[in-house]
């Protein structure tokens, strides 16, 4: 039982999560375009097909059965939400960013395509996802609902979120950060996706002020966890696990939750944000509806890749 006061068991979890990745890897292929000018969607396809844990569409698709929401429109926040993500990797492993050549298992868009159509994949990839949450043909989609999922999104990915915080983060290179300034960037270049991710599922029904606080609280503190254990598995893991490049945050010298704090209390951080994530469920006032929640904010702490 957990703190959300759900039993949901991990063999429950792994079925529902296996459906529901099979659903976004069905929609992502049917919904990014091959046929684009100047195999454009060739780039964007790469970029975003085949890899990636797919974490925040599972993050929108739980929010939303939390509140008893609308597939459909989840379908497409999930999507949306996934584009941006791999948007903001594509750009993160640019040479004028990380400079990273491996992604996902896989030399980076840049190393395969060039820089050029890497920043315009990553461009259209952006648009796209708006695309993808305003649909021309009829959809039973409120447009009231598209207003508020693309300005969730557009929030989340722009200049006081993952933009910004990743401005921050080229800007910090080389300077050690206090853990309040590393906590800000941590929560905007990383922690913002996947707080909106949440935010996007719980939009798709109806969704009490008591549980929309609540459900921000967990999203906050998983999506902060979340940037806590990638900097943990940075220096924990080899590359051929993480599929990208391991130790590069030493070599580049990135402020860190390890730099900062050390392996130990940077784990012990993250331990703290999933008791802070499981407490917000449980204030939600959504019970076992929750449970996949629930299961999500352990397996962002306990995740090794
Ligand atoms: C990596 O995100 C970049 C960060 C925001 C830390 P993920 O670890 O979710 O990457 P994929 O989507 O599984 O490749
Ligand atoms: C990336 O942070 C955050 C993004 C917004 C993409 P990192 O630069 O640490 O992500 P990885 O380790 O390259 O995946
Ligand atoms: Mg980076
Ligand atoms: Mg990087
Ligand atoms: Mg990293």
């Amino acid at each position: 039982m957990n703190a959300a006061g759900s039993a949901v068991s991990r063999a429950d979890f792994n079925a529902w999560a296996q459906q529901q990745l099979a659903t976004v890897e069905r929609a992502l292929e049917a919904w990014v375009p091959a046929d684009t000018p100047a195999s454009l969607g060739v780039a964007m396809r790469y970029g975003v097909l085949d890899g990636g844990k797919r974490l925040r569409p599972l993050l929108v698709l739980a929010a939303c059965e939390a509140v008893a929401g609308s597939g459909p429109a989840a379908l497409r926040a999930a999507v949306a939400v996934e584009l941006i993500h791999a948007y903001s990797l594509v750009h993160d492993d640019m040479p004028c960013m990380d400079n990273d050549v491996l992604r996902r298992g896989k030399p980076t868009v840049h190393v395969k395509y060039g820089e050029a159509q890497a920043m315009l994949a990553g461009d259209a990839m952006q648009a796209l996802a708006f695309e993808v949450l305003t649909p021309e043909q009829e959809t039973g989609m409120p447009p009231a609902l598209q207003a508020r999922l693309c300005g969730l999104l557009a929030r989340s990915a722009g200049h006081a979120g993952m933009a910004g915080g990743q401005a921050i983060d080229l800007a910090s290179i080389g300077r050690a950060l206090d853990e309040d300034a590393l906590r800000d960037m941590h929560r905007r270049k990383t922690g913002a996706l996947l707080q909106a991710s949440v935010q996007m599922g719980a939009a798709c029904g109806p969704c009490s002020a008591q549980a929309w606080q609540a459900l921000g609280d967990y999203g906050a503190a998983i999506g902060l966890a979340f940037q806590v254990v990638d900097d943990i598995l940075d220096v924990t893991q080899a590359s051929e696990t993480l599929g990208k490049t391991a130790g590069k945050d030493q070599d580049h010298n990135k402020p860190t939750y390890v730099s900062l704090l050390g392996l130990q209390a940077a784990r012990q951080h993250a331990e703290e944000l999933r008791q802070q994530a499981h407490a917000a469920l449980g204030r939600s006032g959504l019970g076992a509806a929750a449970g996949w929640l629930a299961v999500l904010a352990d397996k962002v702490v306990e995740r090794e890749h």
